[in-house]
């Protein structure tokens, strides 16, 4: 009879899950709100619209179906952060002025695409004034201090400071002074945010430059350049990572620790060395890119005729246009963060 050990293993299990709930409710506190700041991979309509390539077709097309704002067929980083917390992906700064009280609920985004932590080749706000528009919000009282004590912060900066510096400068000799220079703005600012009162600060570091269509271009998105990743990425994510450490050892409240680095550059590179694991078929080749040179996705000529490619299958890419991944591309490195256990290190 293998009836009573299986009534035993039964039991043992409900017990099991029952302490493990326990648990949970014990360590999980309710993380309600979400403040996104950065660029293009965190902004879900912050820029006007007609102003960016992300409000033409065929921008969106997966998600909502049309153009909306955001930087790729779908859904974006902000989205899955969101997902992950169990919440509404809170609405862009750009509509607080029309939004009704409940659309309020789940936090606010300022992110918007183009910018940096300095000074880039696009207009938009700096990390700082975009922190000054959170502190706005606050003192406009659209939030409590409740609520803040129930927040996290996500943050996606950098990528267009490189691309200013590689245009303006491009010295290689002048690079590691200014990765210096942008790490010690970030944590001025990630502390500034922490100072507001909110709980946790997530801060992605700097994906894989040198596998962004725009650089793989020159060898028609064959390989990475290893020279952008290692000198770039892999520097500037050691010093962000180094100044994070240091900042939660001096900073560490009861057990939990205040900034957390989201580990953009491996999440994508597992991505990218094991596309077929994630349903992944063009790794390099982004998904919608101009007919020639002078056009981009989404561009269309003086008479509206369509100057761009999309391919077949989006679901199939990892990249949608020359800098952004697809909503495919973004729920696989969202899986492969949870893998990592990164996710989870968000509840404190
Ligand atoms: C979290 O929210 C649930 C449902 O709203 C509530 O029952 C629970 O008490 C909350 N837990 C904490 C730690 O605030
Ligand atoms: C951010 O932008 C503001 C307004 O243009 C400017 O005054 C400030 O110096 C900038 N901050 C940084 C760190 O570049
Ligand atoms: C903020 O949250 C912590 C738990 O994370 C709690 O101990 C504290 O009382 C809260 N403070 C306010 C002002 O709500
Ligand atoms: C480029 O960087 C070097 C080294 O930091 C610096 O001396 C030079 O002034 C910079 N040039 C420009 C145009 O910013
Ligand atoms: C960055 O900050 C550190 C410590 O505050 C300082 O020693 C260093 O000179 C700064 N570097 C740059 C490039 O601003
Ligand atoms: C890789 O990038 C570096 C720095 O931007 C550049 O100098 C080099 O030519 C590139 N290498 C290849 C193989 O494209």
């Amino acid at each position: 009879m293998d009836f009573f050990p299986f009534l035993l293993s039964l039991i043992f299990l409900m017990l099991h899950l029952s302490g493990q709930r326990v648990v949970e409710a014990e360590t999980d506190h309710n993380i309600t709100k979400l403040f996104v700041f950065g660029d293009s991979y965190a902004d879900t309509g912050n820029i006007k619209r007609g102003l960016a390539s992300s409000w033409k077709h065929p921008y969106g097309v997966t998600f909502p179906g049309k153009p909306a704002g955001r930087f790729s067929d779908g859904r974006v980083l902000t989205d899955y952060i969101a997902q992950y917390l169990k919440m509404k992906s809170p609405i862009s700064y750009r509509v607080r002025k029309y939004a009704m009280p409940h659309h309020l609920k789940y936090g606010m985004n300022f992110a918007f695409g183009g910018t940096g932590v300095f000074e880039t080749l696009n207009p938009g706000p700096n990390m700082t004034t975009q922190i000054d528009f959170f502190e706005g919000a606050l003192k406009d009282k659209l939030y409590t201090t409740e609520d803040i004590n129930n927040s996290v912060a996500l943050v996606s900066v950098a990528g267009n400071d490189y691309t200013r510096y590689t245009v303006k400068n491009g010295s290689i000799q002048g690079l590691p002074s200014f990765i210096e220079s942008l790490i010690n703005q970030t944590i001025t600012n990630i502390i500034r945010i922490k100072g507001l009162g909110v709980k946790k600060v997530i801060i992605s570091n700097l994906q894989p430059v040198g596998c962004l269509p725009s650089t793989t271009a020159s060898n028609s998105f064959k390989q990475c350049n290893e020279t952008s990743n290692n000198l770039l990425a892999l520097y500037h994510n050691t010093l962000l990572t180094q100044a994070v450490t240091k900042l939660n050892q001096q900073t560490k409240d009861h057990n939990s620790s205040p900034f957390l680095v989201l580990n953009l550059y491996d999440s994508f590179m597992s991505v990218l060395n094991h596309p077929s694991t994630h349903n992944i078929m063009d790794k390099l080749k982004p998904c919608c890119v101009g007919v020639s040179n002078e056009y981009s996705c989404g561009s269309v000529d003086e008479n509206n005729v369509k100057k761009y490619l999309v391919c077949e299958k989006p679901k199939s890419a990892f990249f949608w246009d020359l800098v952004h991944p697809t909503e495919a591309g973004w729920h696989a490195v969202y899986n492969k963060l949870r893998v990592m256990n990164v996710l989870q290190q968000i509840h404190y």
